[in-house]
């Protein structure tokens, strides 16, 4: 067994995807369950980077419904509808979407008043529909940037592999 968690705060952030995504494989060798993948890597991410609140919501009815998922932090948002909050826009859209300030997003629904920033990004099937969506707050503004858009990309394209 890999160590049990890992610091990235120390890495450029390319650098630091790169080392969480091999992590995930020696954790996760012959892991197809998603929840489970899911669980496992918001504990990483949340306490590699030292985030808000790292989770996921799930696709529940196609086009529509968003339901939490394996998540880190406090309290989260249990619904949320495809096309509302930065969750629903990026479920609705298909896309990554990065919030330097949540407070300029108009359509943010607010889980806890600490969050300052904010990316989403979709998790795609094998058939390459959103099946979830990856949220992460941070409690600084423009915690997130194009570095940290690409390298979530990376990270769950491994849940087109095991659905
Ligand atoms: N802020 C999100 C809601 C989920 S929480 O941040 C955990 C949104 O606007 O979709």
């Amino acid at each position: 067994m890999a160590e049990v968690t890992l610091d990235l705060r120390h890495l450029p952030k390319p650098a630091a995807y790169s080392e969480l995504d091999t992590h995930l494989d020696v954790v996760l060798e012959g892991i197809r369950d998603p929840i489970a993948i899911m669980a496992t890597m918001s504990a990483l991410l949340h306490h590699g980077f030292g985030h808000l609140w790292t989770g996921f919501y799930r696709v529940t009815e196609p086009g529509r419904t968003l339901l939490v998922g394996p998540y880190q932090g406090t309290l989260g948002c249990l619904e949320i509808s495809f096309g509302r909050g930065v969750c629903g826009t990026a479920a609705a859209e298909g896309r990554t979407v990065v919030v330097p300030d949540v407070q300029l997003f108009e359509d943010h629904i607010v889980c806890d008043a600490r969050a300052r920033s904010e990316i989403v990004v979709p998790v795609f099937d094998a058939a390459h529909g959103v099946f979830a969506v990856l949220d992460i707050d941070a409690d600084v503004p423009n915690a997130f940037e194009d570095a940290d858009a690409r390298g979530l990309e990376r990270l769950v394209k491994r849940f087109a592999r095991v659905t």
